[in-house]
């Protein structure tokens, strides 16, 4: 009896909000690996912001392709069980990840590179830490983290840092990793759970809720003496804020601007962004899938924090590969804490 899975396909583009009627899911056989292909059984797939970028007819110039309707949805990160194998270097039972995600079953050509190259086939040490966390702290959010503080903030010795998002997957690994690393770090989150979950379990120095006001004036007063890095995660009046906050060399991770993904017309830029010559601010963006160079270097830092017990990771989990929409409205409704993660099996 050949096998079936299921796979969601994105039937209409959103306008505004996601909706699990933008999506469909639907049986489909799998097919027969070819030479040089496995197939994966997929247990859990990732659940980021940068899909709502590609559920547009057209995404942002530069980024991951939009998604086409009615097909499945290519480049989502996800880990599963190689449950078939003609491949070399990959066996049954091997558990790997790889970017053919929101669906049960995969099949997957071995070296053919896939978001940038984070999401080629890769087997996955198991005895290290969980398989889910290759999609968190060990993967893709850590190495986003890793890349947007070391690199694009280059954090330097007795930075102040201000990281918006902060109780989410990126967030709140770049605001431990400066943390771990000494420095004064403050994070913005939008809920009073996500504040204490800041300040009371990862023990950073000061938090506050941008929903309690002005985020200019709460990071005043979270930060009376200015910030030296931000890590943005959130864009519109928080990067404004930042730019009225930052001291003279100041540095700026553009890392996302998720309170710009679900707007349907253009979004103002910042008002203030000749602070950024009055000051020397240098403001530099990247992206984590363009520093898979450093990924080992990422796995040995953030494995060892991991095991000493310096680091915490949250995970917020949807059971059910069905329910894979509705993990992405809660993710950017802001409902979720740490990792978003939808358990297929
Ligand atoms: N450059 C890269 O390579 C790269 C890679 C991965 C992710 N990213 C970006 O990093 C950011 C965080 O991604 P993530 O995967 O870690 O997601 P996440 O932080 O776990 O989830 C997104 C969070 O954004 C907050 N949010 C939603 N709308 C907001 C708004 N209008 N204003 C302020 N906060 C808002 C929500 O938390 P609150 O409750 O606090 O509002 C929500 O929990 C996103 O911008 C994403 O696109 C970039």
């Amino acid at each position: 009896m050949p096998l079936t899975g299921r796979e969601v396909r994105l039937e209409t583009y959103p306008r505004g909000e996601v909706r699990a009627t933008n999506f469909r899911i639907v049986e489909v056989p799998v097919w027969e690996p070819g030479p040089g292909e496995v197939v994966v059984r997929n247990t859990w797939t990732s659940v980021d912001p940068g899909l709502r970028l590609r559920l547009r007819e057209t995404g942002p110039a530069g980024y991951f392709a939009a998604f086409p309707l009615n097909a499945a949805m290519d480049g989502i990160m996800t880990v599963g069980e190689v449950v078939e194998s003609r491949a070399e270097g990959f066996s049954i039972g091997d558990t790997v990840w790889h970017a053919l995600g929101w669906r049960d079953y995969a099949v997957v050509e071995a070296d053919q590179p896939a978001l940038g190259g984070l999401g080629t086939l890769t087997r996955l040490d198991t005895d290290l830490a969980s398989p889910q966390s290759y999609l968190g702290p060990l993967g893709g959010m850590g190495l986003t983290a890793y890349a947007g503080l070391f690199h694009a903030a280059e954090l330097r010795h007795g930075d102040v840092v201000w990281v918006s998002a902060a109780a989410g997957a990126v967030g709140s690994l770049a605001a431990q990793f400066a943390h771990i690393r000494g420095h004064r770090v403050i994070g913005s989150a939008g809920s009073d759970e996500k504040l204490s979950y800041l300040l009371d379990e990862l023990g950073l120095d000061a938090a506050f809720n941008y929903k309690a006001g002005p985020v200019a004036g709460l990071l005043r007063e979270a930060a009376p003496d200015g910030i030296d890095v931000y890590f943005d995660n959130v864009g519109g009046d928080h990067l404004e804020a930042a730019l009225g906050a930052l001291r003279t060399w100041g540095r700026v991770a553009l890392c996302g601007a998720i309170s710009e993904y679900e707007s349907t017309g253009p979004t103002p830029g910042p008002s203030n962004l000749f602070q950024a010559t009055a000051n020397n601010l240098t403001l530099r963006g990247f992206r984590g899938s363009s520093y898979v160079h450093r990924m080992a270097d990422m796995q040995r830092d953030v494995g060892g924090w991991l095991r000493d017990g310096r680091l915490r990771y949250h995970e917020s989990i949807v059971a059910g590969l069905e329910r894979a929409p509705e993990a992405l409205m809660k993710l950017l409704s802001g409902e979720t804490i740490g990792k978003t993660l939808v358990r297929i099996a």
